[in-house]
């Protein structure tokens, strides 16, 4: 099966399992990891339902995702990257922005993205190469040139509350030169955000690859820019990846803020 045909089937499995993100008492039932981390059982049916479909459409595909131990895989060979639910404490209060984030890679290369926001019926899609999309029509990053003309989110990581003082000193010097800032809690729909021009610019640190490959593509398959905070390409598999995601045009600005 070539890539554009993984790439349809895949996102009619995103958007069947997605009707599952509405379930009010099975995101009820909650067990945390951390103080600030949590899973819930649609994070868990969600990936089962997702990990049986893929590996009926193709079983040499290895299956990577948040809610499973991942030591026996091989990221040199196709792996699909899952987050079963980005923005999982948003699901628990139900604070409606939650989404299914699935990509292919190979190494360090991402070949596919989905990002599947059922809330807002919206699913991005990208393919290397073949551009950037939302429920089938093409997206583009935003015009703006300047941090002043900007809308910009900033990821808190919640998981890291003993970096919230750099980090919220961070958000105030973006803040101070923007026209303001957001934070939606799903990193993959920040990323598809700026990737469609709703917002210019996103920056999160501690990321892991599930929260971020697929939209990382959709980001830069739409004109944007991904990097680390050092201005070199992110590493996939590095620990806890800082991201800055921009329209490209207001990268170089940022850069030098984080
Ligand atoms: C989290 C969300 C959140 C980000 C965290 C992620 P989860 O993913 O993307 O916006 O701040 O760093 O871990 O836990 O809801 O899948
Ligand atoms: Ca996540
Ligand atoms: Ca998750």
């Amino acid at each position: 099966m070539d890539d554009a045909e993984l790439l349809r089937q895949a996102g009619r499995i995103v958007q069947e399992a997605g009707a599952r993100l509405e379930d009010r008492d099975r995101a009820a039932q909650v067990r945390a990891k951390g103080p600030t981390d949590f899973v819930t059982a649609v994070d868990t049916e969600v990936q089962e339902r997702i990990r049986a479909r893929l590996q009926a459409l193709d079983g040499t595909i290895q299956f990577m995702a948040e809610e499973k131990d991942n030591a026996s895989i091989d990221p040199a060979r196709p792996v699909w990257i899952l987050d079963p639910v980005d923005g999982t404490t948003n699901l628990i209060h139900g604070f409606r922005h939650s989404a299914i984030s699935l990509a292919l890679a190979e190494g360090e290369r991402v070949r596919l993205g989905l990002v599947y926001d059922p809330f807002a019926g919206e699913l991005f899609a990208a393919r290397r190469g073949g551009g950037a999309f939302c429920n089938g029509r093409p997206i583009h990053t935003s015009a703006a040139g300047r941090l002043s003309d900007s809308l910009c989110s900033v990821g808190t990581n919640p998981g890291r509350r003993e970096e919230a003082g750099t980090a919220f000193a961070r958000a105030r010097r973006v803040y101070d030169r923007c026209h303001d800032i957001r934070r939606i809690g799903a990193a993959s729909v920040e990323l598809c955000y700026t990737a469609c021009g709703r917002l210019d610019a996103y920056m999160e640190h501690g990321l892991k690859p599930w929260d971020y490959a697929a939209g990382g593509l959709i980001l830069t398959e739409a004109g944007g820019r991904l990097t680390a905070w050092d201005g070199t390409p992110p590493s996939l598999y590095a620990a806890n990846c800082a991201i800055l995601a921009t329209n490209g045009r207001v990268h170089e600005e940022l850069l030098a803020l984080v």
